[in-house]
This record gives structure tokens, C-alpha cells and sequence, in this order.
């Protein structure tokens, strides 16, 4: 097992760069499989969530060539097998999109029916409406989610729940359909729109996506592209928590700072300073944390996936925060793990009142998901002490090269495989941390 082995106390200081957008690049990649024609997609960030669905692409017969780390080209002409297994579902939920792109390209798709996770049940409800609305039969037998239409068309969707998931599948489902579709109720966060450009480059007829209505007027068929990820927002907001929690000064490049608005004015409340130039956004403290109220909301409200990173910076702050999570019912696992660092988190219901200690402490922690291993990160990097986060499997999911970008900004951190690598660590930085 892997674990990162942090030396906490140094405030981040420097540049860094953030990669593409994950949970944009999941959708781009099902849509890649949608034409026969070559799709070139670049600054796909280089982590397992990415990689796991490639494999599951090229499982189904797509030709996959990586031209960098960073850059594929995928070719959907060859694709023999509409079904995909549990295994890569298990893996990376979102290869549910290739039930999307597959049904809108074949007019059938199996794929496994992703069960629950780390942070909630997440059922899969709303695709499946807008699958029916647009004439296909949609079953689940034996597991998988089965999906067949002799023609798909246009439709008058109104989603009961604003989902990004369900979103981007009936997108999907729906450039090819014929006629028109208007989704009502349909979530905004910045990887809808990119999803929406990709398949407008492709030929696609798709408007209005950033706001609650998308048009797509069907179109006969796709052709290839050549496109460029977004950057990732997620990413880019836990540097600026980094920055935060350890009282840094870190500029963070390749961002849309629109994107990061809501993180950025609540480190405002909080007492930090955050100034947005061209493509980057510089974050930095020089007084104690202020106590603040988040509650997560669609975009442009604050991010579900920012929830734990700021939760662990307002543990460190001088008063009492009150954090509410809107969208997922299970997602504060990492409470437990906060709280054996020093911090006094108590959570009720869909709650966490967070009584800032001014001071966490270094210990062996687990990260229970992917956002959540993220927010110990930045929580060790602020602890006396040494704080050894295990399980990074999950923070390997989507943050590229996470140790490296951060000891780029001076922070102590490395990977240790074996019990002799965490000595080596220790003793290494054994003396305070200057
Ligand atoms: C995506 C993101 C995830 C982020 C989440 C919310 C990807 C790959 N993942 O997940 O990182 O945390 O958006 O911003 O982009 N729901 C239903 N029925 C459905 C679909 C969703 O009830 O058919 C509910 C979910 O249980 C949840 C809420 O809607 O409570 C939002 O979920 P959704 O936006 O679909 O999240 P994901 O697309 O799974």
C-alpha cells in the first residue's frame, strides 16, 4: 500500500499548475466513441479515473493511442462489443457515460448498474427518464442496465434533480436523436458546457448549456475534432485551501477563475486574499482563519467536491463553522479521521459544526474517497508533527502528481511503499521544520 508521509508547518509558497478537468475529460471521452473519424483529446490530466476509462473504451473496440501523457487519440469506427462489465463500473463510475454515447451512436447499450458509494447512494433515476423520454427501452437484468431503441427522438426532458451525471448522459443520448430536445432543470457546473462545446466541434447542435435549458437539435452524424480539456477547478481549489490552511502564498496557473469563484470569495470570509489574473489566481494569508458558513450547492454554488478541503481549513480557523452538504448524504467520513488530527468536528445529520482549534496535530490517517484523502493532505501539511495518509489509491484517482506539485510549493511530502521508506522520512525531517 501507498501513503503519503507528510512533515507539516511550512506555509506553501510558489507557482503551480493545475491539469485538465477529470470530471470534464470523463465526459469527452465517452463522446470521443460517438464518430467513426479520429478525436484528438489534449490536457487530459494523467490519473487512474482517465485511465481506467480508456481501457474501458478500448474494451469495447475503440482504438486508443496515448500520443503524450496528456493527449489520445481515439477512434470509434471499430466498436464490436456494446457491453460493458461491472468491473470497470466498479472501478470508475462514470464509465456509465459510455451508456449514453453507445446508445446514442447504436441505438443499444449494456453496461453494469453502478451501485452506491463512498459518499452516497447515488441512484442513476434521472438518466434512465431521459433515456425512455427519447423512445429507448431501458431494463436492468442480471446487473446491467439495458438499453435498446429503434429510434431515438427529440424529447421535452424536465429533471426532477439537477444531476451532472444524468446531464451528460442524455446529452449524449440525444445529439443523434432526431428532432429537437430540450432538457429542463440541467446542471451548469463548467464540464457541462465543455462537454457541450466538444460535441459542437464535432458537429453537434447543442445550445444553452451553463444554463438551466439545453436545445439539441439532432444531428445525422459526428465528425472528429481536435479539443482541449478546461482546467481543473477542483484541483485548482484545493491549492487554494493548501494555501489557505498552511498560511501560504501560492499563485495557481492554468485556471478560469470564474470557475472559482465560490471557493475563492468564501477564503475571503475566511481571511485570506485571493486575486485573479488572466488564467491564474494567487491565494494568500497573513492574519489567523476566520470561522465562515459553507453549504454546498450546484454550481455556481459551492462545490460538493470542495466540501472536505474547506471543512479541514475551517478546522484550523479561531471560531465556529457550520458546513452544510446538500447534494451528498454520506460525505463526511473523513470527521473521524479530521478529529484524531486535533480538530473538534461534530456532525448532525447533513451538518458539520466545525469548532476551530487554531492547531492540528500529526497522526496515521485513512482517506476514505478521493476529495476527502485531499483534505487530509492539506490537513497534514498544516499539523505538527507527521501525518501519514494512507490509502492514496483514491487521491491517485484524480490529482496528478499531487506530491510532486506540492513540494514544488516547499511542503514536505513523499510517497513510502514500505515500512523502511516511512523511516527514512522520519528521520530525515526529524528537526522542526524551519
Ligand atoms: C458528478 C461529479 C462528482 C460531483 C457531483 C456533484 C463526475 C464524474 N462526478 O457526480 O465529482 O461530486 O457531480 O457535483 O462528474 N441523483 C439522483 N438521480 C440521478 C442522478 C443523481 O437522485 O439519476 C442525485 C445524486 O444522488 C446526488 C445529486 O443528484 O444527490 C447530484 O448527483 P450528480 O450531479 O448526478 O453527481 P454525479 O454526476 O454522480
Amino acid at each position: 500500500m501507498e501513503r503519503y508521509m507528510i512533515k507539516g508547518g511550512r506555509p506553501l509558497v510558489g507557482d503551480v499548475e493545475v491539469n485538465g478537468a477529470k470530471n470534464a475529460a470523463l465526459g469527452l471521452l465517452a463522446g470521443a466513441i460517438m464518430t467513426d473519424d479520429d478525436v484528438i483529446i489534449d490536457n487530459l490530466p494523467d490519473v487512474s479515473d482517465i485511465n481506467v476509462l480508456l481501457q474501458a473504451i478500448e474494451g469495447i473496440g475503440a482504438k486508443v493511442e496515448r500520443i503524450d501523457p496528456h493527449t489520445v487519440k481515439i477512434n470509434g469506427s471499430a466498436i464490436t462489443n456494446l457491453s460493458l462489465d461491472y468491473g470497470y463500473i466498479k472501478k470508475i463510475r462514470a464509465s456509465y457515460y459510455l451508456l449514453g454515447a453507445l446508445l446514442g451512436k447504436y441505438h443499444h447499450a449494456e453496461v453494469a448498474l453502478p451501485g452506491g458509494c463512498a459518499i452516497g447512494t447515488r441512484p442513476i433515476d434521472q438518466h434512465i427518464k431521459g433515456f425512455r423520454a427519447l423512445g429507448a427501452n431501458v431494463d436492468i437484468e442480471y446487473g446491467m442496465i439495458c438499453t435498446e431503441a429503434e429510434r431515438l427522438t427529440g424529447s421535452h426532458i424536465f429533471f426532477d434533480v439537477v444531476s451532472v451525471g444524468a446531464t451528460i448522459n442524455v446529452m449524449l443520448a440525444s445529439v443523434m436523436a432526431e428532432g429537437k430536445t430540450i432538457l429542463e432543470n440541467v446542471a451548469k457546473e463548467p464540464h457541462i458546457v465543455d462537454v457541450a462545446n466538444f460535441l459542437n466541434s464535432m458537429g453537434a447542435n447543442i445550445k444553452g448549456a451553463g444554463t438551466d435549458v439545453i436545445t439539441i437539435r439532432g444531428v445525422q452524424k459526428l465528425h472528429g475534432t481536435e479539443y482541449t480539456v478546461i482546467p481543473d477547478q477542483i484541483e485548482a481549489g484545493t491549492f487554494m485551501c493548501a494555501a489557505a490552511i498552511t498560511g501560504g502564498d501560492v499563485t495557481i496557473h492554468n485556471v478560469i477563475p470564474k470557475h472559482l469563484e465560490a471557493t475563492g470569495s468564501k477564503l475571503v470570509e475566511m481571511g485570506c486574499h485571493v486575486i485573479a489574473r488572466g488564467d491564474s489566481i494567487r491565494v494568500f494569508r497573513t492574519e489567523p482563519l476566520r470561522d465562515a458558513k459553507v453549504k454546498t450547492q450546484v454550481y455556481p454554488g459551492f462545490p460538493t467536491d470542495m466540501q472536505p478541503q474547506i471543512a479541514a481549513t475551517l478546522a484550523l480557523s479561531g471560531g465556529t463553522s457550520i458546513v452544510t452538504e446538500s447534494i451528498f448524504e454520506n460525505r463526511f467520513k473523513y470527521v473521524d479521521e479530521l478529529n484524531r488530527m486535533g480538530a473538534n468536528i461534530k456532525v448532525e445529520g447533513n451538518t458539520a459544526i466545525i469548532k476551530g482549534m487554531g492547531h492540528l496535530s500529526g497522526t496515521i490517517v485513512s482517506s476514505p474517497d478521493l476529495r476527502a484523502g485531499a483534505a487530509l493532505v492539506i490537513a497534514g501539511l498544516a499539523a505538527d508533527g507527521f501525518t501519514q495518509v494512507d490509502d492514496i489509491v483514491y487521491i491517485l484517482r484524480g490529482y496528478e502528481r499531487f506530491d510532486e506539485k506540492l513540494r514544488g510549493l516547499g511542503a514536505c511530502i513523499e510517497v513510502a511503499k514500505t515500512e523502511h521508506d516511512i523511516k527514512k522520512f522520519k528521520l530525515r525531517f526529524a528537526s522542526p521544520v524551519a
